[in-house]
């Protein structure tokens, strides 16, 4: 790995440190039950593997009192929202639509929430429970445009499947 796979995350690259983040995540959360436990190892191992490519890394939890806004949960980064309506911004969209969202560039997305001003790209992946009910969405922002692809995708969506798994 050089450092220029690191900032630019050649597909190769990716598909190859995903399958290990995949395995790793997997491992570190099999046998912990206490749900905030498995968010915050996945943000943080996430994070710590696509570090400087992923600027920001956290999960917005659907809050069971408010079952359409999205409350925020364990991250990794600067100061995110506290508070998102389903339906608003980036996470809100996917929330709503239950389907991953992928932005080539964030000031060109109606209604994006700027948290940050550095962020440029970003992609939102749903998480379902056992049952398939909406639970949460990854929220990950990069300061590179079009930083995310199909590689991201497959891969987040995958590793989005082990929070609620075995
Ligand atoms: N940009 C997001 C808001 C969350 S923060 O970036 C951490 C959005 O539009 O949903």
């Amino acid at each position: 790995m050089t450092y220029t796979d690191q900032i630019t995350g050649s597909s190769a690259y990716k598909e190859g440190r995903y399958e290990e983040v995949y395995a790793e995540i997997k491992s570190v959360i099999s046998d912990e039950t206490f749900q905030i436990a498995r968010f915050a190892s996945v943000a943080c191992m996430l994070h710590q593997a696509f570090t400087p490519r992923f600027f920001w890394t956290g999960f917005y939890l659907v809050d069971p009192d408010k079952p359409d806004e999205l409350v925020v949960g364990p991250y990794q980064g600067t100061l995110g929202c506290l508070r998102i309506p389903f339906g608003k911004g980036v996470c809100g969209v996917a929330a709503k639509a239950q389907e991953t969202v992928l932005v080539e560039d964030v000031h060109e997305f109606p209604g994006h929430i700027a948290c940050d001003s550095r962020t440029n790209s970003e992609i939102v992946v749903p998480v379902f429970d056992e049952a398939g009910a909406l639970k949460a969405v990854l929220d990950i922002d990069s300061e590179a445009h079009a930083a995310f692809d199909k590689v991201d995708r497959h891969g987040l969506e995958a590793i989005c499947a082990l929070v609620f798994g075995k």
